[in-house]
């Protein structure tokens, strides 16, 4: 399996780092704009293959997409990250346009592709993918929904005292610092209710750390976070390549499902070697159902830039 990573900061070098330590992949291609940068992140993490023992190629190339031909999957991390304060909807008239142009690069190149589309704001960046490529549904992933559940485990097993290995739930909605909703009415530790441990006051305290997750390590980093996002992108293009049908929460063009159309957010899906092989469309109350509405609503404003812009 080949996989492309597009921009070699911290976070696409994360996602190489974390694909090519769980070794199921035979090559990974890193591009970036700037000159060397991505052959020289390239050759450090080679040079970690015979410590941390694995087989996968990472190979760095300077802006030349001919390299990444024939990449089964393609995870696009180029643009701008946050800054401290910035909300990740600010990033709209830098990013996008870079979006649009590294989309239809890579398709020109690996036709068959799974694009996996990180940069922000995410879900109007895979939206713009979709209108950029025109490619079925089951091949744009937004990588949102993996990460912000993992931040919304992290969270809970802080307040449950517990290992987060103990601790199952799931964040769907906007990649936003308004627009995510933890679902903690479903949350479990063990298959037990997470509202069994803790109170109402402690879910809700979950329920907002969870939601400026990002924003809190921009702040503490003075830039976005890399490790997290990377493990995410790996375990997603992990499924890809094993064919392992896992359930993730991500950004996927919804026809109809949960009622809504023509918008890429956050919903539970099932990843096999086809990318998004079914959504799966779960039961919200009604609390649930009109957060849901507003954080579409905040999509659907972001996505009306791109036409503003003439993008789409
Ligand atoms: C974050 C970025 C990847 O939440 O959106 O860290």
């Amino acid at each position: 399996m080949k996989i492309t990573v597009v921009g070699a900061g911290a976070v696409g070098a994360s996602c190489a780092e974390y694909i090519a330590i769980k070794d199921f992949a035979s090559e990974v291609v890193l591009i970036d704009i700037k000159e060397g940068f991505a052959e020289g992140k390239a050759m450090d993490l080679m040079q970690t293959a015979s410590l941390n023992g694995f087989d996968t190629k990472i190979t760095g190339v300077t802006n030349d997409y001919s390299k990444t031909a024939d990449s089964d999957v393609a995870v696009i991390t180029s643009g701008l990250p946050r800054k401290p304060g910035m909300t990740r909807e600010e990033l709209i008239s830098t990013n996008a346009g870079i979006v649009k142009s590294v989309a239809e690069n890579l398709i020109k190149h690996s036709p068959n592709v799974i694009l996996i589309v990180v940069s922000n704001p995410m879900d109007t960046m895979t939206y713009l993918a979709h209108k950029a490529t025109g490619l079925p549904k089951n091949r744009i992933i937004g990588m949102g929904g993996a990460l912000d559940s993992a931040r919304f485990k992290y969270r809970l097993a802080e307040a449950l005292e517990c290992p987060a290995s103990d601790v199952d739930g799931m964040v769907i909605g906007g990649h936003s610092d308004t627009g995510m909703i933890p679902l903690t009415r479903l949350a479990t530790r063990n298959s037990v209710s997470v509202s069994e441990f803790l109170s109402q006051d402690k879910l809700d305290y979950v329920k907002e750390e969870t939601k400026v997750g990002g924003a809190t390590l921009t702040k503490l980093l003075g830039t976005s976070a890399w490790y997290a996002p990377g493990a995410a992108v790996s375990a997603m293009v992990q499924a890809i390549g094993c064919d392992s049908k896992k359930m993730f929460p991500c950004s996927t063009l919804l026809e109809g499902e949960y009622g809504m159309s023509d918008i890429s957010i956050g919903v539970p899906v099932i990843i096999g070697r086809n990318g998004i092989e079914r959504v799966v469309e779960i039961e919200l109350d009604d609390a649930e159902k009109a957060k849901m509405t507003e954080s579409a609503e905040a999509v659907r404003k972001m996505n009306n830039v791109l036409s503003d812009m003439n993008l789409i």
